[in-house]
């Protein structure tokens, strides 16, 4: 009896590992896939920005040599963002901002 449960207990945690782990995975919480899935249909996959739907572009001189700070700020700040990405974790956005400045190279 005392095996048997023993055994239960392993399979559970061995179920919940299964489980869990697929959902710690960091692969979709990088800043290429954050920006990409929240990011790019407004500033576009190049980060160029649209000019004519005034959306600014984020390669600019000016967006360059703004601080990872002020980039993050823009990002959980700007009235028109959606409320999806101003409640991004400050961590996610400095990933994004990680991510935006490789574009700008
Ligand atoms: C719904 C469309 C939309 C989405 C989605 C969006 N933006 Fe924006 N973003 C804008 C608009 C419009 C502005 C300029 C208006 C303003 O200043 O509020 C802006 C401004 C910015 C600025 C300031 C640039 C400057 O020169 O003033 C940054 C940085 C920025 N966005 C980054 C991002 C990042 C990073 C994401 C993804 C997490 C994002 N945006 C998602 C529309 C969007």
């Amino acid at each position: 009896m005392k095996t048997t449960k023993l055994v239960m207990l392993v399979m559970t945690i061995a179920v919940g590992l299964f489980i869990l782990i697929p959902n710690l995975s960091w692969a979709a919480d990088d800043g290429a896939s954050l920006y990409k899935a929240k990011c790019a249909a407004c500033h576009g996959a190049d980060a160029a920005g649209k000019p004519a739907a005034k959306i600014p572009s984020l390669v600019s001189d000016d967006a360059k040599k703004a601080s990872d700070a002020d980039l993050a700020k823009d990002i959980t700040e700007k009235p028109k963002h959606p409320a999806t990405i101003k409640s991004l974790t400050p961590d996610q956005a400095k990933m994004i901002v990680t991510y935006v400045r490789s574009l700008q190279k």
